[in-house]
C-alpha cells in the first residue's frame, strides 16, 4: 500500500487563531451559519418580507386553506376509516369542515398578518450567531482557529464568502488535565479532570465550508494546530470525537495519524462509545 500523500490545497490559504475580541469571532459565526453573517441575516429577512408583501391578498388566503384543506381531509379520513362504521359519511364530512376552516383560517389571517417574517435587529442578529455558533470561543473556554482565503484567491471567491470576510474553514479547542501552569496562563485550559489522560488539546467542531472540499484544507488545518499545540502547550496528545457515521472525516483524521483511543476513565465527558454508542473517541500523540 503506497503511503498518503500530504495534500497541498489549490487555493491559497492562511490560517490564524481566532481572537474572540476582534471580528474574526463573527467571522467564524458567519461561517458556521452557511456564509451568513448578521447583516447578512437582516437582508435576506427583509427581502423574504418584501417578497410576502408582493403576494396577492387571495394567494395568501389560498395558501393558508390549502394546508387546512390537506389536515381536514386527514383527520376527517382517520376518523371514518378507524371508527369502525360508527361514524357516518356526513359526521366525517363535518369534522372535515370544521377542521378545514379552523386550520386553514388560523393560517389565512397569519399569511396576511405577516407575522411569521421576524426582522432580526443587528444586536439581536449577533447576539444569535454568538449563541448558536461561537458561544465558548467568546467566553475564552476554548481556542480557535479560522483558515481564511489569501488576498490573491479572495477575490474569486468574493460573493459566497463576503459575510465572512474569506473565512472558509475553522476549529475550536480545549486544552485539558494540563499542569497548573497552563491552567493560570491560558483561558482554553480547562479546569476540570477528564479521567486520567495526560495533558491533552481536544479538537472540536471541525468545518470547512462545503464548496472549498477536498482540496487538503482540514488536512493542512490539522498541521497548523499540531504545532501551534506543540509550540505553546504542554499537551501530549491531541484529542476528538467523532460520529461512527461521519466515515469523510474518519478517513481524514487517520489519514493524519489518530487512532480509535482509550478515555482512560473520561468516558461520560467524551461521550466515547464505551458510553455512548455511536461516536468513536481518537487520539494523537504528538
Ligand atoms: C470532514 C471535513 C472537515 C474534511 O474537510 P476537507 O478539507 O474536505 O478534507 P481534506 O481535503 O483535507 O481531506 C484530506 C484527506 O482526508 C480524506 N477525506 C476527507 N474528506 C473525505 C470524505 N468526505 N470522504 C472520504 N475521504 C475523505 C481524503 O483522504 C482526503 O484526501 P484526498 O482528497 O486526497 O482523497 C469536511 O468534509 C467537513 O467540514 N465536513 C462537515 C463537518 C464535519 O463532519 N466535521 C467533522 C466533525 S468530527
Amino acid at each position: 500500500m503506497s503511503a498518503f500523500q500530504k495534500p497541498t490545497t489549490k487555493t491559497p490559504i492562511q490560517i490564524q487563531t481566532v481572537n474572540p475580541t476582534k471580528s474574526d469571532l463573527m467571522d467564524v459565526a458567519s461561517l458556521r451559519n452557511n456564509c451568513t453573517s448578521p447583516l447578512q441575516m437582516i437582508e435576506n429577512q427583509l427581502r423574504q418580507k418584501q417578497l410576502k408583501s408582493q403576494i396577492p391578498k387571495s394567494q395568501s388566503i389560498f395558501n393558508g386553506m390549502k394546508i387546512g384543506i390537506i389536515v381536514g381531509g386527514a383527520i376527517a379520513s382517520i376518523t371514518f376509516l378507524n371508527n369502525d362504521g360508527g361514524t357516518s359519511l356526513s359526521e366525517a364530512f363535518q369534522t372535515f369542515l370544521v377542521v378545514t376552516l379552523a386550520v386553514g383560517g388560523m393560517l389565512s389571517i397569519n399569511n396576511l398578518s405577516g407575522k411569521n417574517v421576524f426582522v432580526y435587529t443587528e444586536k439581536e442578529a449577533i447576539n444569535r450567531l454568538t449563541v448558536d455558533n461561537v458561544p465558548f470561543l467568546k467566553s475564552g473556554d476554548d481556542l480557535g482557529f479560522c483558515v481564511r482565503l489569501s488576498s490573491s484567491s479572495k477575490s474569486t471567491n468574493n460573493e459566497r464568502y463576503s459575510g465572512t470576510n474569506g473565512a472558509v474553514a475553522c476549529m475550536d479547542g480545549q486544552l485539558r488535565n494540563t499542569s497548573p501552569d497552563y491552567i493560570s496562563k491560558y483561558p482554553f485550559a480547562s479546569s476540570k479532570q477528564y479521567g486520567r489522560l495526560p495533558s491533552h488539546f481536544h479538537l472540536k467542531n471541525m468545518l470547512v465550508d462545503d464548496q472549498m472540499r477536498r482540496q487538503g484544507i482540514a488536512y493542512q488545518l490539522l498541521d497548523h494546530v499540531e504545532k501551534y499545540v506543540k509550540q505553546n502547550t504542554d499537551a501530549d496528545l491531541l484529542t476528538l470525537e467523532v460520529e461512527d457515521s461521519n466515515t469523510g472525516a474518519i478517513s481524514l483524521y487517520e489519514k493524519f495519524g489518530f487512532v480509535e483511543g482509550d478515555t482512560m476513565g473520561a468516558d461520560r465527558d467524551y461521550g466515547s462509545r464505551f458510553y455512548v454508542t455511536g461516536r468513536t473517541f481518537m487520539i494523537k500523540k504528538i
